[in-house]
Order: structure tokens, then C-alpha cells, then sequence
């Protein structure tokens, strides 16, 4: 016997269409967005069985058979797994290279067990009158249970059922302590690990349920509870979801990140597939690279209070030092995934998604919100902040990109960002560095622009024509550009405040206290519009960048080319605007 690799199975199953492959044996019609056809296990005749594409997998509502498509070949035609994937790999002539086995998995019976306790737990939760209080907390956070069924979500009751359930499964006890479904108490009493918890199975890449994480029902500690490391489960190599989110997230060329097992439930129920979430524990590299074999780009989805923020930085690190794109979404404050979508249904998501933004240009924007950048010692202690993330990019286009927005937040020479990104930490104090009038100079476009606007009303109209488009512009001084835009020619800079609501209000009270030279209108305006155009430069080798991926090899040619031409239009704007 020879094994095959993961690799190779993986491809068979993303070349295997699994509607193609159960439709010759079962009739199926198209329902929405999936396949109907009377169930081939159970013998129904109403169309009861389910075939997800976009899960490649299908799903039976009566008898409850589930499996992706080599499980199908399995339990139809009673095939052994490594004949299905033969099987399914011969179909779509993908030849499986033969490695000398050294024998069967050792692991079989741990997934076995697993595999075993998994369809119990569902049962119970399906079936046992006890599991009410489960079904109905399920419902009480809005899910239906129809919806949930596919997902495996199982009931561990408290009691010895389960120990009795395995035992007549013929299931040793060695093998359950083994597989982190069963321990040992200090008396010598073997238990189980869960009782009275709602179960998330958890899934490898293969489909196969290696653990699950627990909650509990209402308060109590802890409220998760996940399966002990195994040898088949280990926390920081898997990410929940992540079997079926895979084929979603090569369509979608993005994966989306959330915090916990409810949010990914929420958002795949309501329809967005390409979502997966670490099993609480701090986010790994090994996690990172599972995401970067299947997509450049990862938007995090997380709480926005500080703990998500912390975890937002931490985890954005170890996305890019896979070479991964990010993006931050950031949603109301006290929201997460779950209730954002139970408030606003998917299009109050998609709309947080569409407006994420880079990782780094969310950092600037929060030490920006702090008032980070009003000072010299905050630039400096800024720099320190932004400095982590620059150093964790390895893509190094990506890289260039961030040296030179630090260097533009910040107010130094991109070559002074570059040279503190390269130094490692120290532990010693030193000096702040001073700043150098940077290529782009210190300070903040838009806040340039407004001083002018405020100081000479003569020129309001001219800085109007020459601003960039509106998606170039930072908030809060885009809203306050916009409104003294429109303010009538002749109101003089005294009455504005009344012109002006309340929001923009505070931004311009403390733009027309802090100090102004009339000298330097010129210089401060030319300044400001040439940042702006260096970042709609920015903005457009960004967007040619992520165009690449998808373009065929001759095309990469020209934007690469492209790329270079902005690249040096962008260096003389910026060395003229010394
Ligand atoms: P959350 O507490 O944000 O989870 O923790 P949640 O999904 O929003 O929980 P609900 O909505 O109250 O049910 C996020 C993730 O952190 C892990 C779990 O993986 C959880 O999904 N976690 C959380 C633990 O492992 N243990 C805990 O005690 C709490
Ligand atoms: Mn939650």
C-alpha cells in the first residue's frame, strides 16, 4: 500500500465536481444555489438530499449523511478512502505519485474515534430530548436549526452515555484519552472531556473531524472549551472552516478572518463562504501559511475594542510575514460578526469589508485619532509603533509602499523609516532622530489644504478645482474640505464656525489655533497637492498590483512596466517637491 500525499488529495477534491460526480447516480435539480435529489442512503423519494456546491459537499436532511465527494464514493460503493481518491484522480487525470507507505496510518483509530463521537454528538443534539436546552439556545441566538444541521453542530450531555455509546462501538478507552474525547481524573476515573456543551467539530483540510470546541450554554467558565492537543489535533495548524472555506476563498482571492466559531457560523449561513477563524489561541505562522497557499489577501474581521485591536496588529504581523496582503475591517463599536449580520443582515457586512482598509494605513489612522503626529515625540514614538509592521512585510512592493507612507505620516525621509526598519530593536534609549525634511514633507495633506482655505478665503476656490478625488482624502478632513467648499465666497473666516456642524467643529476650532504663516501659502499649498498626487500614484500601483495575480503572464510584463514608470514619476514628484 502506498499513501497520498495531502496535496494531491486536495487537488483531486478541488478538481472533482461534486455535482457532476452525485448526479450520475442521483437525480438532481437545481434549487437556489444547491442541488435537490431523493436521498441515495435512506432509499427516500422526496428531495431531501442536499449537494452544496460552494461547499463541495452534500448533505442529507432526513438521514443526515454528509461527506464531501470521495465520502460519497465511499459510502455509495463501498470504497476504502484511498480507492475513492484513485478513483476521483483517475476521472480528472491527475496522477498520484507512489510513495512507499511504511504502513497504515497509526493515527486511524484516533480519527475513527473521532469520526464516531462526532455522529454521536450530532445525534444527540438532533434527537435527545435533553438536548432541548441546546436546540433552544441555538435558536434563541437566531439560528435556525435547518441551517446549522450541515455544519455538524453536536450536543454532549452530561452523564456516562457517551463513555457507554463508544464502549458498544467497541471504541477502547486508551484510544479515547488519546483522541482528547475522554481523560482521566486524578482518582483513576476515566470521564468524558465535554458534557453539557453545544460542539463545533472541527475539521482538517481532508474533511476529517479531528476535535471540536465547546460552549457552554449561557454564562459559565470556561465558556469555550476545546479538544486537548492530539495527534491528530493541533490547535495552531488548523483554522475552523477552513475545508470548506477554501474553495470560496480561491474564487473570492481573499479569506476572511473572524475571532470565533459563531461568527464564522453567522457569515457562512447568511451567505459569505470564504471566512475562517483560529481556535483561541494567538494566531501562528503555520496558520498563515495555510491562508497564503490559497489566496494573497486576508481582511480581518474582528471586534473593534482594544483587545481586537491588540489582536488585530498581532495577527496582521503574521500575515504579512507570510507574504499575505491585509486589510482591516472595522465594524461599529460593541459589534461582531455574529450580531452585525443578526442586525443587518450580510449587506451590513459586505458594506464593513468593502471599506477595509491596509493594515498599516489603519495604524496611522489611529495614532492620527490619538494625536500621535501633533507632536515631535509622538512622531517619534509613531515611527516606533508603525516600525513592527514594516519589518513583517515580505512582499517588497508592499514594502516600499509602507516606507513611504510612514515616512509621509511621520514627517521623515523614506531612507530614515528604511534605515530604523533594518535596525533591530535596541534596549537602550537613544536620541530621537530629527526630523528631515522629507521628500513629501512632514505634516498631513489635507490639513494643509484646510489651513489655506481658512486662512485665504481668495484661494478657496483654487484649492476646490485642484483637490484629487474624494476617495484620496482622509477623514475627518475630507467631510470639513467638502463643507468649506461650500460655504458661499464672501463669508469670512470669523463666521464660519456657525456655517460649519458640529462634527467638523472641534477640527476647526484646533486648526484656527494652531499656528499659521502667511509667508508660506504657496509652499504649503503646492506641498499638500503634491502629497496627494504621490498617494493617488500610491494608490494606483496598489490596485495594478492586485490586478496581477489574476493576468496572464505577456500582460504581467506591461504593469510590471507600468509599475516602474509610476514609480519614477512618483520619485521626481517627490524630489521637486524638496
Ligand atoms: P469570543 O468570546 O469572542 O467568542 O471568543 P464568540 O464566538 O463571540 O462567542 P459567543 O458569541 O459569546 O458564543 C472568540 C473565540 O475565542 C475562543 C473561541 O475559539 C471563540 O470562538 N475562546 C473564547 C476560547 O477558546 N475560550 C474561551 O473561554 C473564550
Ligand atoms: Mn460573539
Amino acid at each position: 500500500m502506498s499513501l497520498i500525499p495531502d496535496e494531491i488529495i486536495e487537488q483531486v477534491r478541488d478538481s472533482a465536481d461534486i455535482v457532476e460526480v452525485v448526479g450520475e447516480h442521483v437525480e438532481l435539480r437545481k434549487t437556489g444555489a444547491d442541488w435537490r435529489g431523493p436521498c441515495p442512503f435512506h432509499g427516500g423519494t422526496n428531495r431531501n438530499f442536499a449537494v452544496i456546491p460552494k461547499k463541495q459537499l452534500f448533505y442529507c436532511f432526513v438521514c443526515h449523511e454528509a461527506g464531501d465527494v470521495f465520502t460519497f464514493m465511499m459510502k455509495r460503493f463501498g470504497m476504502d478512502y484511498p480507492t475513492a481518491v484513485r478513483e476521483m484522480a483517475r476521472r480528472a487525470g491527475i496522477t498520484i505519485p507512489e510513495r512507499q507507505s511504511t504502513g497504515p496510518d497509526p493515527r486511524e483509530p484516533l480519527f475513527s474515534a473521532v469520526a464516531a463521537a462526532h455522529e454521536w454528538y450530532a445525534r444527540q443534539l438532533r434527537e435527545l430530548p435533553d438536548a432541548q436546552g441546546a436546540r433552544d439556545y441555538l435558536t434563541g441566538r437566531g439560528f435556525d436549526l435547518e441551517t446549522l444541521l450541515p455544519f455538524g453542530l453536536g450536543w454532549a450531555p452530561s452523564g456516562g452515555a457517551f463513555l457507554e455509546a463508544m464502549k458498544t462501538l467497541g471504541i477502547g478507552e486508551q484510544t479515547l484519552l488519546d483522541a482528547g474525547l475522554a481523560m482521566r481524573k486524578d482518582d483513576g476515573v476515566v470521564r468524558s472531556r465535554f458534557w453539557n456543551r453545544v460542539l463545533f467539530p472541527i475539521h482538517d483540510l481532508r474533511g476529517r473531524v479531528v476535535g471540536f470546541g465547546g460552549r457552554v450554554l449561557g454564562d459559565g467558565e470556561p465558556k469555550y472549551l476545546n479538544s486537548p492537543e492530539s495527534e491528530v489535533f493541533h490547535k495552531g495548524r488548523l483554522l475552523y472552516h477552513l475545508h470548506e472555506a477554501k474553495h470560496a476563498m480561491r474564487q473570492a482571492e481573499q479569506a476572511v478572518l473572524v475571532e470565533g466559531f459563531f461568527d464564522v457560523l453567522r457569515l457562512v449561513a447568511a451567505g459569505l463562504h470564504h471566512v475562517v477563524a483560529p481556535l483561541g489561541t494567538g494566531f501562528t505562522t503555520d496558520q498563515a501559511v495555510l491562508l497564503a497557499k490559497r489566496t494573497r489577501q486576508v481582511v480581518l474581521l474582528f471586534d473593534s475594542d482594544a483587545a481586537g485591536l491588540k489582536a488585530t496588529f498581532r495577527t496582521a504581523d503574521v500575515l504579512l510575514e507570510a507574504g499575505l496582503t491585509v486589510l482591516v475591517a472595522t465594524m461599529p463599536a460593541g459589534e461582531d460578526p455574529d450580531t452585525l449580520v443578526a442586525s443587518g443582515g450580510l449587506a451590513a457586512v459586505q458594506h464593513v469589508l468593502d471599506d477595509a482598509m491596509d493594515v498599516l494605513e489603519r495604524k496611522v489612522h489611529l495614532l492620527e485619532k490619538k494625536g500621535w503626529f501633533a507632536t515631535l515625540a509622538g512622531r517619534r514614538k509613531a515611527l516606533d509603533r508603525l516600525l513592527p509592521t514594516i519589518r513583517a512585510v515580505r512582499d517588497p512592493v508592499t514594502r516600499d509602499l509602507y516606507v513611504a507612507r510612514v515616512a509621509e505620516a511621520v514627517g521623515v525621509a523614506p531612507s530614515t523609516v528604511l534605515r530604523e526598519a533594518e535596525d533591530r530593536p535596541r534596549r537602550w534609549a537613544r536620541p530621537a532622530s530629527v526630523p528631515e525634511s522629507g521628500p513629501v514633507g512632514p505634516g498631513n495633506a489635507e490639513r494643509d489644504l484646510l489651513h489655506v482655505m481658512l486662512h485665504c478665503p481668495d484661494r478657496r476656490r483654487s484649492v476646490l478645482e485642484r483637490l484629487p478625488d474624494r476617495a484620496l482624502l482622509r477623514e475627518p478632513e475630507a467631510t470639513l474640505l467638502e463643507q468649506l467648499g461650500q460655504v458661499p465666497e464672501g463669508v469670512p473666516t470669523g463666521d464660519l464656525l456657525t456655517t460649519i456642524d458640529e462634527a467638523g467643529r472641534g477640527l476647526l476650532v484646533h486648526l484656527l489655533e494652531s499656528p499659521w504663516n502667511p509667508d508660506t501659502v504657496g509652499a504649503v499649498l503646492e506641498g499638500a497637492l503634491a502629497k496627494l498626487d504621490d498617494r493617488r500614484i500610491d494608490r494606483e500601483i496598489r490596485a495594478l498590483r492586485s490586478q496581477m495575480a489574476v493576468l496572464p503572464d505577456q500582460e504581467k510584463l506591461d504593469v510590471t512596466n507600468r509599475i516602474r514608470t509610476l514609480k519614477v514619476q512618483q520619485l521626481k514628484g517627490r524630489s521637486s517637491a524638496r
